[in-house]
């Protein structure tokens, strides 16, 4: 059966404030593109065509602006409210109905990641079988989910926010689970932080002995969007990239070109449109060095 997407991107976005006491988080501007299209690129990526995102009620609507039903990328998009942050696990409450029975993957609407052999880990994550998470090394583990791997890559334990974290081994935004994950969300109680946490969905395939680790080694970028400071860092590395390589980095557009869910001429228009724009022209630049590829 086919995975569905779903991209949480809901939240306060406090940690932002003033910036986001009108804005969503993730409609805010990593270089030239809103952070939630990071996240979409890596549902694109993975194979995934058919999306939800759940949004504040807030912000429903701006999200239905920009991005619509999906069609222009070849996707179909559909949309849920989380009326208050009370934990990722939630992501599963509410896209129960959406997933009807599919095996999905989850991502965090603020996580941007980028590296070599990316679609490689996704491919083998998409075709696995249980639950898999990334993980990625950082220098102060104690802020994020940890998993202790063994040295075959094996999850041993899975902790939210250790105080005395057992390896620097970060989990990521990214979740891939199948289809009973609905199931095990409405078991979850709240954490001492209050919320339901997906680390305790985790802990349901870890005790079954379906948990798999992807390891996002050295050279792969893993980012978030959480403060004015990673906010800025997360720009200027797109934007140091984009300008070295004359690639865009985490496209949907040309992501959905590569991946077949549309066709040349369908991104020439999409291109066109954008056209006044430093992105819009580099999507050009793609379709013009691909109509070359094709009659040279
Ligand atoms: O970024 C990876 C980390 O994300 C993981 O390592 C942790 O295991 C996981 O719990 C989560 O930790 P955070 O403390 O960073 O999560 P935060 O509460 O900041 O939420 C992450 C994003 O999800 C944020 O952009 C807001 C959104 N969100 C969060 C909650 C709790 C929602 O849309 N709804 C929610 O209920």
């Amino acid at each position: 059966m086919k995975r569905k997407g779903i991209v949480l991107a809901g939240g306060t976005g406090s940690r932002l404030f003033p910036l986001t006491l009108s804005v969503s988080k993730q409609l805010l501007p990593i270089f030239d593109k809103p952070l939630i299209y990071y996240p979409l690129s890596v549902l694109i990526l993975a194979g995934i065509q058919e999306v939800l995102f759940i949004t504040t009620p807030d912000s429903a609507e701006s999200f239905r602006n920009l991005l619509g039903d999906g069609s222009r990328l070849g996707m179909s998009f559909e949309y849920a409210v989380q009326t208050e942050p009370r934990g990722l696990a939630d992501a599963y409450k509410i896209g129960r109905k959406f997933l009807n029975g599919s095996p999905s993957v989850l991502i965090l609407g603020d996580n941007i990641f980028f590296g070599h052999d990316f679609q490689t880990h996704l491919a083998r994550a998409y075709a696995r079988k249980g639950a898999s998470i990334f993980a990625s090394l950082v220098k102060d583990p104690e802020r994020f989910g940890v998993v202790q791997v063994d040295e075959r890559g094996k999850a041993l334990s899975v902790v939210e926010k250790p105080s005395k974290p057992l390896s620097r081994w970060a989990i990521t935004g990214l979740y891939f689970m199948d289809e009973r994950a609905p199931d095990f969300a409405v078991d979850v109680k709240p954490s001492a932080r209050g919320e339901i946490e997906i680390v305790s969905i985790l802990e349901r395939y870890l005790a079954e002995d379906e948990l798999s680790t992807e390891m996002l080694h050295r050279g792969f970028a893993w980012l978030d969007a959480g403060t004015h400071e990673s906010l800025q860092q997360a720009s200027d590395f797109v934007k140091t990239l984009q300008d070295r390589q004359g690639l865009l980095v985490c496209s949907p557009e040309e992501i959905a070109y590569r991946m077949k869910l549309i066709s040349l001429d369908q991104l020439s228009r999409l291109a066109s449109d954008l056209k006044q724009s430093s992105y819009g022209q580099s999507l050009q630049a793609i379709v013009q060095q691909e109509t070359g590829s094709h009659h040279g």
